[in-house]
Formats: C-alpha cells, structure tokens, sequence
C-alpha cells in the first residue's frame, strides 16, 4: 500500500548477469542515502524496481512476464511506482512508458538519478534517464550488500568488444574500469567484514586496466589483501588472456583454479562472423597453455548454437571441440537475435528447431564429459568453502571447492565461511557429495596441489 510511511519503501527484483545483482546492491546504496528503503515484501512497497537483462528474447519475455504480474497489482495499488532498470531499460527506453504503468525508466549509468526521479514520479512526473556515460562506474559508492560469504565485486563496467550478436555494448556503453586503489580498499573492507569469496566482475573483466595497471597486476594486489579470501574473476574474453594474468592464477594461492572463458564456436567462419577477433586454434592453445601453467585447472566455457549460416558442418566443428578440450562446464545457448547488432542483419537461417536440437546435442555431450570429470574426484579430498544448508535439507550443507564444483556433504559443526576439507564418495554431471574429514579451518587458504 502506499499510505505515507517514511523512508518510502522499495521493492527490488533483480534478473540477468552477476553484474546486475552487484548493480542492485549499488542502487540499494543509492537509495538509501537518498531517502528511500528496500523491502523484501512487495505488499509494503510504495516503488516496485525490476532490473533487467536483454540478452537474449526469452530474457526479455520473463520481464515482460514480470511487469504483466505488477501491473495488476498496481491497478489494485494505483498509487504505487514501477520503475524499469538495467539492459532492457537502456534498449527500449521510453518506448516502455507506453505502458501506462511504468513510470520509471532508468540506465545503467543513471542510477545516481534514481531518489529525484522518484521523488518527481510521485509528483506525477514520469522519468526516463537513459544516458551511458564513459566515466561512470560508481568508484565512491558503497553497495548495500546482504552480510554472507561471498560478495561481488565489479571492477570495470561497459563491452567495447562489439560481437555481432551481442547487445551488452549498447545496454552498457564503453569500457571504463575503477581504479586500482578503490577495488583494493573495498576488498580490504569485504575482508574485515567477515566475507570469505569475492568476484571481481566485469563484461570483460580481464581488459581491467588503471594506467600501469593491467588485470593481472590488479589481481596479484587484490589476492595479497588477505590471504584467507578466495579470488574469483568473470567473465573472460580469449582475447585479453594474458600470460600474466595465467601466471598470476598460477602463482597467488588464493586465486581460484577457475577460469571461464567464452568461445562461442568450434568454426572460425562462424568466430569470424561473430567478430571474436580469434581463431579456434588460438583458443584451443590458450586452454592447454592455461592447463600447462595451472595444474588441476577447472574450465567452463559459453557456446552459442544456430548463429546465422551455421552449418551442420559447422556445429559439428564445435562438437567435435567441446569433445576435444572436455571442459568442466559449458553453458549453451540458441541463437537469438538483438535489434541493433550487426548480426541482426543477417539471415536468422537456422530453424528454432534446429537450434534446439544443436543446443541438445551439445548439453548432453558435455553433461556427459563433466560427469566423467566429477567421478574421477571420488576418493579425493577436496576444500570447501562452506556456504549454508543445501536446497534440500538442512541437515547437508554445501560449499563450493577451488574449482567452483558444488559439493554436499551432512552438517556437522561447520558455519558458513569456514573451510572444510571433503572426502568425495558420490558424484553427477553438477555435484559431489562426501562426509569431512578433519576440523574445520576459521579461515585458510586453498590447498594447493590437489587437483579440486
Ligand atoms: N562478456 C561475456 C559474455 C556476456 S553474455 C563474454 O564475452 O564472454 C553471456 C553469454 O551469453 C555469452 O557468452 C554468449 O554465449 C551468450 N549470448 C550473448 N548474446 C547472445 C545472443 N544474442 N543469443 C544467444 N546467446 C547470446
Ligand atoms: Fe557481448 Fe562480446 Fe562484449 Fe561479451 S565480449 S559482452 S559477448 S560484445
Ligand atoms: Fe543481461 Fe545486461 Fe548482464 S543484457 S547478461 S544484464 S549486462
């Protein structure tokens, strides 16, 4: 309801990228500072905030799912605020005003805005800021963040990439990145907070660069911080992979043995349609000197299937490289194209059911790879660091190893963010499960040498 309450409250949903959770926890920041407080109870809410993802259609077609669903509560609340955030703000700005109930429509780059524009909108003023900007990665603001064990922590902003598939360059504007001495101190504080993982996260994180500073100098800083916090990065791009930055993966303990790296497709016809600006045999040599410099190496890549003019000889390639390199993990995707991008031009020539199929073909080879993956774990001990209860009983916990597996094992007298080290008995395509063995540590480093 939206009888007067003070500090007005918010409701925030947030879907898409790990970039876009760690923007809403700087709108959280934002909006706390600015007179305004988050719900976690839409019935309490005066502002209904949907942060968004333009990927791909079927993301898009979710939120649209969303705001059908918040607009009849609206229509019983009219005076309340919907207010549309993130990619598909950015894409479709004020077309989306054209629903009458949506009153806000705000960017990436805008959310400094957001207190005015609702305090306008309340007025009856609806808003639209949609401007990227080359500068602004809210380097001074602290993010309101749920106290846990693993944070995000986003560290450049923007894609000046341009796959001709992608939207991102567009919902999010040029690449700019935060400075050095801003990321460090915020992992200090993380640290002393009590969190146990942080993400550095960017669209192409590894392109971080702060004058003499490149990604893997960030990271080496970022790791000496404290020993006893573990390291991650996403996402990737083949290009910037550096040697330097294998080697800082390779040397600092406390970096994760994990590295997510896109290569979209086995064809350099199609990588070169795509505009990846590598080759196959490029990548394909980036994986093994990766594996080479970083023993028990854990990699998971993106493929997309049915890119226009995609040939059966052409994803045959790309199953024939999934086979070849038996990543840990891939994620893969239909084709789907975005109005704007180069690719929208060309000729969606795969059928959906073509695609579909591709996509299968892919997801069961790989699910079969990683299971072979995962049962070679059994009878091994891996670190965890422990996160809470699992979905499915509060009696197991689960935790994640160095190599980003899930694994499940009973509760005993374990707290999330302590480690503990797992004996592996049981494993599928997604989880291992084992019973612990020894203490747990309050706060440790990896364990090096072993192979998760
Ligand atoms: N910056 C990251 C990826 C961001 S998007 C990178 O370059 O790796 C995450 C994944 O979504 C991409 O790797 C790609 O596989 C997929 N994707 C992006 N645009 C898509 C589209 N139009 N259709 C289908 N999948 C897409
Ligand atoms: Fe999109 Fe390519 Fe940029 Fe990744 S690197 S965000 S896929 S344009
Ligand atoms: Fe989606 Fe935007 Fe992230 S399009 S994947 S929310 S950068």
């Amino acid at each position: 309801m939206s009888t007067y309450q003070s500090p007005r409250r918010v409701y925030l949903e947030t879907y898409g990228c790990q970039m876009n959770v760690a923007d809403s926890e700087v709108v959280g920041g934002i909006l706390g500072t600015g007179g305004y407080a988050l719900t976690s109870d839409i019935a309490k809410a005066d502002v209904v905030l949907v942060n968004t993802c333009a990927i791909r259609e079927n993301a898009e077609q979710r939120i649209y799912g969303r705001l059908g669903l918040f607009s009849t509560y609206k229509r019983e609340n009219p005076g309340i605020l919907i207010g549309v955030l993130g990619c598909m703000a950015e894409r479709l700005r004020s077309n989306l005003l054209e629903s009458d109930l949506v009153d806000l429509v705000v960017g990436p780059d805008e959310y400094r805005k957001l207190p005015g524009l609702m305090d306008r909108a309340f007025a009856g003023e609806k808003g639209v800021a949609v401007r990227l900007s080359r500068v602004e990665n809210y380097d001074d603001l602290t993010p309101l963040r749920t106290e846990g064990v693993c944070a995000w922590l986003p560290v450049m902003r923007g894609c000046d990439k341009f796959c001709t598939f992608c939207v991102v360059p567009f919902t999010r504007g040029r690449e700019r990145s935060r400075s050095l001495r801003s990321v460090v101190g915020e992992v200090g504080d993380l640290a002393s907070r009590g969190f146990r993982e942080i993400t550095l996260l960017g669209q192409n994180v590894n392109s971080f660069r702060d004058g003499a500073n490149d990604f893997a100098g960030l990271m080496r800083e970022v790791a000496a911080v404290d020993r006893s916090v573990r390291i991650r990065f996403m996402t990737s791009h083949p290009q910037d992979m550096s040697e330097r930055l294998i080697g800082a993966i390779a040397e600092e303990v406390n970096i994760c043995k994990y590295v997510h790296l896109p290569v979209q497709s086995g064809s350099d016809r199609i990588l070169g349609l795509m505009n990846r600006t590598y080759t196959v045999d490029h990548y394909r040599r980036l994986i093994h000197r990766i594996r080479e410099a970083v023993p028990g190496v854990a990699l998971s890549t993106d493929v997309i299937s049915g890119f226009p003019s995609e040939s059966v000889a052409d994803h045959r390639l790309t199953v024939d490289l999934i086979r070849e390199l038996r990543f840990d993990g891939a994620f893969t995707f239909k084709y789907s194209p975005r109005e704007g991008t180069k690719a929208w031009d060309m000729e969606d020539s795969v059928p959906e059911e073509e695609k579909g199929r591709r996509v299968w073909e892919i997801t069961g080879l790989q699910h079969a790879i990683a299971l072979e993956q995962n049962r070679e774990l059994i009878g091994r001990t891996v670190r965890v660091l422990v996160e809470g209860p699992s979905k499915k009983s509060p009696h197991e916990y689960t935790g994640r190893s160095d190599t980003n597996r899930s694994v499940v094992f009973p509760h005993a007298d374990e707290q999330p963010g302590e480690f503990a080290d797992v004996r592996i008995d049981r494993a599928n395509s997604a989880t291992l499960f084992g019973v612990r063995v020894g203490d747990v540590i309050g706060a440790a480093p990896q364990s090096r040498g072993s192979a998760a």
